[in-house]
């Protein structure tokens, strides 16, 4: 199976924010963030394994600025790490100011995924392989948060997480 590179899989998906979207301080409700996000990760995770592809996990999310009504919201996410079955993506959510244009990060998050056949079984997907230094500080930290996502749902001991333990004790 040929490995890919994280931009094999990158997409962007750009929309504005409509009333109907919005909590009582008229911002973006943040189930409606989620769900932009969950779409775009989806269709990286498409690309990169061409099968089909579920949400296994949501492993961070970090609401860091609010984004106003009328906002126009990029959501841009690729594949990060490929294991076995599994795949980490990144997305990161922009803001586009209107007058000038310039975009600015507004938030971040991490799904896993994986592929699986047609009974839900899961499969074997490509490898990644990162090329710029964003891409590749993302993938070693990668295995890290599958421990850790692994850890909390219960489906790792907290001995096995060798990569996740080491991060404390080097600390
Ligand atoms: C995700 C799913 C296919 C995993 O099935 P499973 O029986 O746990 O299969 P496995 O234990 O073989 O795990 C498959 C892969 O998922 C990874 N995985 C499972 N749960 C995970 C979690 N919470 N965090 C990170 N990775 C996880 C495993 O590490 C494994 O990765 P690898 O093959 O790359 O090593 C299964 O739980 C499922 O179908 N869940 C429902 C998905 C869904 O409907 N999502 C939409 C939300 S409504």
């Amino acid at each position: 199976m040929q490995s890919k590179t994280p931009s094999e899989s990158r997409s962007i998906m750009t929309d504005l924010v409509l009333p109907s979207e919005t909590n009582p301080l008229n911002n973006l409700f943040g189930g409606e963030l989620l769900a932009r996000m969950d779409r775009a990760a989806s269709i990286s995770a498409r690309r990169h394994s061409r099968r089909i592809v579920v949400t296994a996990s949501v492993n961070h999310v970090a609401f860091n600025r609010a984004i106003p009504l009328g906002s126009v919201v990029t959501v841009e996410a690729n594949v990060s790490r490929a294991f076995k079955s599994s795949m980490e993506i990144f997305i990161d959510v922009w803001i586009e100011d209107r007058e000038s244009g310039r975009r600015t990060k507004a938030n971040e998050a991490i799904y896993t995924f994986v592929a699986v056949d047609d009974t839900g079984a899961p499969v074997k997907v490509p490898a990644l392989v990162p090329e710029t230094d964003l891409e590749k500080e993302r993938f070693d930290a990668a295995l890290r948060r599958k421990q850790l996502s692994l850890v909390l749902a219960g489906k790792m001991q907290p001995k096995d997480a060798t990569e996740l333990k080491a991060l404390f004790i080097d600390a």
